[in-house]
This record gives C-alpha cells, structure tokens and sequence, in this order.
C-alpha cells in the first residue's frame, strides 16, 4: 500500500493556514501556493540518489556527494496544478514538465483525459504528479493511469490538502504510489469539496468563480 507523508513543518504548516484563509486574495494565495510548493519539494527530494566524487578544496581533497542526474519530471494536473509548478521548479530547475488536463463526463460524472502531454523518456524519468487537493481521487486516479499507460514507473503524488475518502481511493487503485501532503482533513461535504479544506483551490489560484 502506497505511504501518507504528512510534511507538517512549521513553515508549512504556517503558510498553509493563511491559504486556508478566506481572507487570503489571490495574489496572497497564489504566492503561499507557490513557497509552500518549494517547501514541499524540498522534502519530497530527500531520497534523491547521489553519488560519491571528489572535489578539490583550497586545502585538500574532500570525499564529497553530487545529485546523480536521476531525470525528474513534473506533471499539474490543470488547471490548479500549475500553481504548484514554479515552486517545485525553484528547487528542480532541470526537470522537464507536462502536464495533464481531464474533464468531467457529463452522465457518468468521471474524469476522462482530454489533453496529455509528457517528456519523451518517460520510461526513463520518475513524476512527481502534483494537484493542490486530493478529494474523492478520481483525478489523481486517472491521472495516474495516464502516466503509467504512457509508460511511467515512478511516481510520487504531492497535493496541499487531501480527504481520507481521497487517499483511500488512490491506495486502493495505486498501491506503488506514496502520497504526499501538507494535511489531512476531515471530510468530503456533499459537493465532493474538502472539509475544512481551502474552497476551489482553482478559482482561488486564478481569481475566478
Ligand atoms: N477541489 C478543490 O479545489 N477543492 C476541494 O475542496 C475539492 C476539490
């Protein structure tokens, strides 16, 4: 079964709050959504491979450790995903980004992709998959099958906020995959949003209603 990791360090966590925030314009918001995104990353990378060198110091050689070049990718899942792209790119500048766009089947009510598009190694690359909410985990769901259909064989799902019925749905389908979040909420509400959550965390990202 795929792994919760709770990031609750105090920047976090205190930056969390005021996107939570009704208050919180956009500007305000979309700035939280971006530092905590960097933040995020940088507990997401913390099992990135490194391998040994050595490096001159102005005194002597020291055994040292560099990144081991492990492609990364980066793939929002649109709209509100994109929020959450530059402050991940911050800290991963190199990684290649796509992205993944799904609407809502008018009878059936569940996500179908409309729009895919990824690095071309992507046999090669590990994804880091990257919606602000998880609710009822049918966007990371099909999200998530579109990656691995496209030949995909690690990924690391990171959201803001997500719902118990959420991560349950994603351990259920998704057993390879560990989630990663900055808290874990009550519930969903009768209109599948997060509570106590953020409300749209899309209108809110973008000043739209
Ligand atoms: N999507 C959102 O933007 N907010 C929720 O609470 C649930 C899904």
């Amino acid at each position: 079964m795929g792994k919760v990791y709770v990031f609750d360090h105090p920047l976090i966590q205190h930056k969390l709050t005021y996107i939570r925030d009704k208050k919180t314009g956009t500007k305000e918001f979309r700035e939280l959504v971006d530092e905590v995104a960097t933040l995020m990353a940088f507990e997401i990378t913390r099992d990135m491979p490194l391998d040994d060198v050595d490096v001159e110091t102005p005194v002597t050689t020291a055994k040292a450790k560099v990144l081991s070049g492990k492609k990364l990718g980066i793939v929002p899942i649109l709209r509100a995903g994109i929020g959450m792209v530059d402050g991940i790119l911050t800290l991963i500048p190199a990684a290649k980004v796509g992205h993944i766009g799904l609407y809502r089947d008018p009878e059936t009510l569940q996500p179908i992709e409309y729009y895919v598009k990824l690095p071309a190694d992507v046999e090669e690359r590990d994804f880091i998959l990257v919606d602000p909410m998880l609710a009822t985990g049918g966007s990371a769901l099909v999200a998530i099958n579109a990656l691995k259909k496209r030949g995909a064989k690690n990924i690391k799902f990171m959201c803001l906020i997500a719902a118990p019925e959420g991560v349950e749905v994603l351990q259920e389908a998704h057993p390879d995959v560990d989630i990663y979040i900055a808290a874990l909420d009550e519930k969903l509400d009768d209109h599948g949003y997060i509570v106590p959550g953020l409300g749209d965390a899309g209108d809110r990202l973008f000043g739209t209603k």
